[in-house]
């Protein structure tokens, strides 16, 4: 998960290469740096911690150098200290990497015997003695950075650069993404089409398996044994959808509140309003054949798919396997062919859900994504896109991406319903007009913050946190459970609220807070038994409702009301109360709620 550019310019770089690096950062932010060559020389800045500490070691060191490198890190190797930090280098050779090189320990004790000397302890220094082992030996600067990839193993993007050639770059592909810019009379290299759009908006994207050779005046590519390869140059949009804050203090904010848009956009592209009828694409297969349906994501995705599964086995009547792709991919579970396999990602770049697609195209299932980024590799290698129209989500915790992936799952739901004869038109309609209210009764959410700001205060004190939820509602109190440890630190749990007295009831005290998930739906008062249960241990009790408070039947320590919608739509609702709560949690806590300590927002490597 970490971010990397390269540059072929006219005039010097170095200041381009920090501005797509901040662009870069939501990728990973433990430390950065850049290189470049100056009359035939290598020479580097780097520095730990965010982007701005790199700025000023340049404002007081500056960097000249036409062609040059930039990295972002998010340590898999080695601890985020400036000696760790990329690029890595020598006077032949810097590299960047993004991905993990699972034999670096190999090709290090090899290369080690052969005299070479490590000064850092991450894989990719690996690459670069790799490459100048072969310089070494004579060989010329491509084909060394040919040899060298020939001998990696793992998953890796790459970008190298040589002492001696101002007018050389190599890139190459194998699992995390890769892109080429192609400028008038530059060149670039980037982790993604956002990093690259101030500069340009034509974009070769590399497949796995390719070594691309640039100068400023072409671009070749290359597969690592040297055979031609012919990838397309496509128009991107990234240049429209580089986005700012606005006047929000954070992107979380400001994409918490751009949910009632980019729902209404999602919801719009499957359903006419007026018809109150969905419309998919053709998911190229029979939905009255489909014998089983298997769900893979991670985190805010995965749960987004628990939604689904409870919406798919309701409406459509079709059984759903759901897991986490890190654990799919290993359980290797055995499929039916024809059956579907969607798998929901933000980023479309999640290395685990990749690798679990992978494997069920293999078990030849159909692959539908639901996915955010059109031109991630997620999207590439499906058979169908079900996209979400989130736009650009920059704060690494998700919210719009999770509501448009609800947004979508629910229109898939009515639209295989319908077509296996399990919903009928009027109830097409029904459901396809309580979604068609989302929108509104999301923005009447949006309006009282000053609750959260209250209740922030209290839940800022808590070690632990527990979310309850029945149905539906379980996986939002999964998805608030993690909205709010990975930007508060504060450590939380989700649980079913039935199981509470199967163990979880042992945590509860008076230092626990309890936030339920409750709609007054048909399980509402079963939820109201666990309420009390919890009360009548001291546990401090925060209600998120349509129901009113005095239903609980027990003291409760908030109220968050909720508007009654139709059941089918509640998760859509309940998401904005616990993205708002760990929002306003981690503000009061002073983390840093956009990009929160070890994580990155696009998880590249497993
Ligand atoms: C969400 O708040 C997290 N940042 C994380 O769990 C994320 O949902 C997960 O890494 C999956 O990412 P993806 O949707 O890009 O595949």
């Amino acid at each position: 998960m970490c971010g990397i550019v390269g540059i072929l310019g006219k005039k010097a770089v170095a200041g381009d290469l920090v501005d797509a690096l901040r662009r870069l950062e939501y990728r990973g932010y433990d430390s950065a740096g850049v290189a470049t060559v100056e009359d035939g020389h290598l020479d580097r800045r780097r520095a730990e911690g965010k982007l701005k500490n790199l700025e000023i070691r340049l404002s007081n060191h500056p960097l000249q150098g036409r062609t040059g490198l930039g990295h972002t890190r998010w340590a898999t190797h080695g601890k985020p200290v400036e000696r760790n930090a990329h690029p890595h280098m020598n006077e032949r050779v810097a590299v960047v990497h993004n991905g993990i090189i699972e034999n670096f320990q190999e090709l290090r004790g090899e290369l080690s015997a052969k005299g070479h000397v490590f000064q850092t302890e991450t894989d990719t220094e690996t690459v670069l003695h790799l490459v100048s082992d072969y310089l070494d030996q004579g060989v010329a600067p491509v084909d060394a950075a040919r040899a060298a990839l020939q001998r990696l193993q793992g998953a890796f993007a790459l970008a190298v650069i040589f002492a001696g050639e101002d007018n050389l770059m190599i890139g190459a592909r194998q699992g995390p993404p890769l892109a080429i810019g192609h400028g008038e009379g530059e060149m670039y290299l980037g982790s993604d089409a956002i990093a690259l759009a101030p500069f340009t908006d034509t974009i070769t994207y590399l497949e796995d398996g390719d070594c691309a050779v640039l100068t400023r005046e072409a671009a070749e590519i290359f597969a690592f044994d040297g055979r031609k390869v012919e990838r397309p140059a496509i128009k991107s949009v990234a240049s429209s959808l580089l986005v700012d804050k606005g006047n929000f203090r954070h992107f979380m904010a400001k994409e918490i509140h751009e949910q009632p848009e980019v729902i209404s956009h999602t919801l719009g592209s499957f359903i006419d309003f007026a018809e109150g009828r969905v419309h998919l694409p053709d998911l190229g297969l029979d939905p009255a054949e489909i014998s089983k349906i298997s769900i893979s994501a991670c985190g805010t995705a995965y749960y987004a798919g628990i939604v689904g599964k409870y919406w798919l086995e309701r409406y459509a009547r079709v059984p759903v396997e759901i897991d986490v792709a890190s654990e799919f991919r290993y359980r290797e579970p055995p499929l039916e062919k024809g059956g579907l396999s969607v798998f929901i990602t933000q980023s479309g770049e999640t290395a685990d859900t990749l690798a679990t697609l992978r494997y069920c195209k293999a078990q030849g299932q159909r692959i539908a994504s639901i996915v955010n980024v059109r031109t991630s590799t997620i999207a590439r290698e499906s058979d169908v896109i079900l996209p979400t129209l989130a736009g650009p989500e920059i704060g690494v915790a998700s919210t719009k991406a999770f509501t448009c992936q609800l947004s979508v799952l629910a229109c898939l739901a009515i639209a295989l319903g319908r077509a296996r004869g399990a919903i009928s038109e009027a109830q097409e309609k029904e459901l396809t007009h309580a979604l068609a209210e989302v929108p509104r009764h999301v923005s009447t959410l949006l309006h009282n913050e000053a609750t959260y700001e209250r209740l922030a205060h209290d839940l800022s004190k808590a070690r632990d946190v527990l979310y309850l939820g029945r149905g539906s509602s379980f996986p939002l109190a999964l998805e608030g459970a993690l909205k709010l440890k990975e930007i508060s630190y504060i450590h939380a749990e989700g649980y079913a609220a039935g199981e509470l007295k199967h163990g979880p009831i042992a945590l509860i005290d008076e230092n626990v807070p309890v936030i339920v998930v409750a709609p007054a739906d048909e399980l509402f008062e079963k939820t109201v038994s666990n309420m009390q249960e919890v009360a009548a241990r001291g546990g401090k009790i925060i209600l998120l409702s349509d129901a009113a408070a005095e239903r609980a039947g027990c003291a409760l320590e908030a109220h968050i009301p909720v508007p009654t919608v139709h059941p089918f739509v509640n998760p859509l609702l309940y998401a904005v109360p616990v993205q708002l709560i760990a929002y306003h949690t981690a503000v009061f806590l002073g983390t840093d709620v956009d990009q929160p300590r070890n994580l990155a927002k696009s998880v590249t490597v497993e």
